[in-house]
């Protein structure tokens, strides 16, 4: 101890660093984000750019506070880890602040309308992320407002969730055309919004589910026309083996999605689904194992999977945060 020297840090002044210069496209500027396909296959591919080199920055820890002034507004009637904190964190990061409004403390508890409620916050706020259970009031919500509004999940889609799963996949494999990726499961929101962003930048899917719990049939249409576009297959199966031979990414949500009461028949037509070592076995010696979280180790899959060397379920975790930094940027500069 009695060698160790110390210097004093400068802070500020004329030495302080300078913003980390980056580039983006203006075309996202003031826009929504509440379906999947309200961005073009390639302004996703510019949002992934640009949160790659969020990413970068970030590491280096080179400022970029390019929001400063600039308030997000948090809508949320569920709870969340990831999605709240992306979003919360994202915008300070870059310079802005974020409100948390959880919809139990608003007027809205009290029958103030949704659109009452979107255009009020719009004079208050730069954008608002939303979590809500409905999709038809999201939609109700972004007709009042007259700024960004973002689609934090409801129970047909998690958009921001899958534009950083492709993201995840693309910064893992680099070229995503050409990859095929699997989802094995509930064909709930999660696997809505993973088919149409799939499809979109020409990943191939195969979708295994069972009857009763398949996705959405005109979300499916959707995702064949985006697909016939990028040069991308679907393959819509009951049969988890067909959907895993080969893949290059496994994926699977829990059993028992939010709000939801636990159903037995639910979880026993979803059992079979499971992503067990012996369906990573079956993918490509390469296959990575994702999942969006949170999880239930031992039920939709096994801990030696969730925690084993395939797995890149924490690196997608952490890509939420440049994901929401890259949308927050585009859409509120
Ligand atoms: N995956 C995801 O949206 O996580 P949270 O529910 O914690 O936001």
């Amino acid at each position: 101890m009695e060698n160790q020297s110390y210097h004093n840090l400068v802070v500020g002044g004329a030495a302080a660093a300078t913003l980390a210069s980056i580039e983006i496209s203006p075309n996202l500027r003031g826009r929504s984000f509440i379906r999947d396909t309200d961005f073009s296959p390639a302004e996703l591919l510019d949002l992934m750019e640009t949160s790659k080199r969020l990413k970068e920055i970030r590491k280096l820890g080179r400022p970029h506070t390019y929001l400063r002034g600039k308030t997000l507004g948090l809508l949320f009637q569920h709870p969340s880890t990831r999605t709240r904190t992306a979003f919360q964190v994202g915008m300070e990061q870059l310079g802005g602040q974020a409100v948390f409004l959880g919809i139990q403390d608003l007027q809205l508890k009290r029958g103030e309308t949704l659109q009452d409620t979107a255009r009020i916050m719009s004079g208050y706020l730069d954008a608002i992320g939303v979590r809500i259970e409905s999709q038809v009031d999201l939609d109700e919500f972004a007709r009042g407002a007259s700024v960004p509004v973002y689609n934090g999940l409801t129970s047909e889609r998690h958009p921001i969730e899958a534009l950083g799963d492709v993201f995840t996949l693309r910064e893992r494999f680099g070229e995503l055309k050409g990859l095929t990726f699997a989802y094995l499961g509930d064909g709930n929101n999660v696997c809505h919004s993973l088919m149409l962003s799939m499809a979109a930048v020409g990943v191939n899917l195969r979708v295994a589910s069972p009857a009763g719990y398949q996705p959405d049939p005109g979300i499916v249409d959707i995702a064949k026309r985006l697909a016939a576009a990028s040069g991308a297959t679907i393959v819509m199966t009951e049969d988890p083996h067909e959907a895993v031979s080969g893949v290059d990414a496994v994926y699977t949500d829990v059993h028992q999605s939010m709000g939801e009461d636990a159903q037995l028949a639910k979880l026993t037509a979803l059992a079979p689904y499971r992503v067990t070592r012996g369906v990573m076995a079956e993918a490509a010696p390469h296959a990575v194992f994702m999942h969006c979280l949170p999880m239930r180790r031992g039920l939709e899959v096994e801990p030696e999977v969730a925690d084993g060397p395939q797995s890149i379920i924490f690196d997608q975790a952490e890509n939420r945060l440049h994901v929401h930094k890259a949308i927050l940027l585009h859409t509120m500069i």
